[in-house]
């Protein structure tokens, strides 16, 4: 049996996180959260006090990295591990996001994790969420997927959930930490932020979650991509 694979890309605060794990629950298909790993990597860093201008001390521990995802809860998305360590809303700060972005744009590190981002295409399927997934992760994908919003509307988004989790947030700062963060993931050599050549890109700033999820299902459907 064959696994299909369908990659969800686009700056931070798109909804990609959201919109893949729906399609994936719609699919009955795994969830690929690569994010999640640049951002552990980042804490694990961090915790070792490993420099991040020492390339292969980063690559290294990325190769070694004892990351492990549970099931997702309603607010935090997919449950993340550190060593067993439950580390998952650590690693949602926007700190962490930056940090994130700094070990992501390391070359060796990208290699490290690539081979542990194509384990999770097993079958039925798999929905990739990130940034490089279309272009780089898994180029033979069956359906490629750009979200985008502007940037005023993901500050928003990004608001409403930390709100919604209890923390405190400023929009203004988060829509120039989004920016910022953007041209970090944009402006780098390895793997850059941006559409694969064959992506269907989504402009999700006048959208609701709901109706990005059924399009992104009927793009699938009409691909013969669906629940088996
Ligand atoms: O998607 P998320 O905000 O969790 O990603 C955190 C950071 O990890 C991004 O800003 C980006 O620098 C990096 N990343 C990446 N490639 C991916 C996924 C995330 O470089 N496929």
């Amino acid at each position: 049996m064959t696994a299909g694979v369908i990659t969800i890309d686009g700056p931070g605060g798109a909804g990609k996180g959201t919109v893949s794990l729906a399609v994936a629950h719609q699919l009955g298909w795994g969830y690929l959260d690569s994010g999640a790993l640049y951002r552990v990597l980042g804490l694990s860093a961090v915790r070792k006090q490993i420099a991040f201008e020492n390339e292969a001390a980063v690559a290294a521990e990325a190769a070694r990295l004892g990351v492990s995802f549970g099931a997702d809860d309603p607010n935090l998305g997919v449950r993340v591990l550190l060593d067993g360590e439950e580390v998952t809303q650590e690693i949602r700060t926007e700190q962490a996001g930056k940090t994130a972005s700094q070990v992501a744009a390391l070359p060796a590190v990208r290699t490290a994790l690539l081979q542990r981002q194509r384990d999770f295409e097993q079958p039925p399927g798999v929905v990739a969420d990130g940034r490089d997934m279309g272009t780089t992760v898994f180029p033979h994908a069956g359906l490629k997927i750009f979200l985008t919003a502007s940037a005023e509307e993901r500050a928003k988004r990004r608001y409403k959930q930390l709100i919604k989790k209890g923390d405190d947030a400023n929009i203004r700062a988060l829509q120039q930490e989004i920016e910022a963060r953007d041209r970090m993931d944009s402006e780098r050599s390895a793997s850059p932020l941006k559409a694969a050549d064959d992506a269907i890109t989504l402009d999700t700033t006048l959208m609701s979650i709901d109706d990005v999820v059924s399009t992104v299902l009927a793009m699938a459907a009409e691909r013969g991509l669906s629940a088996e």
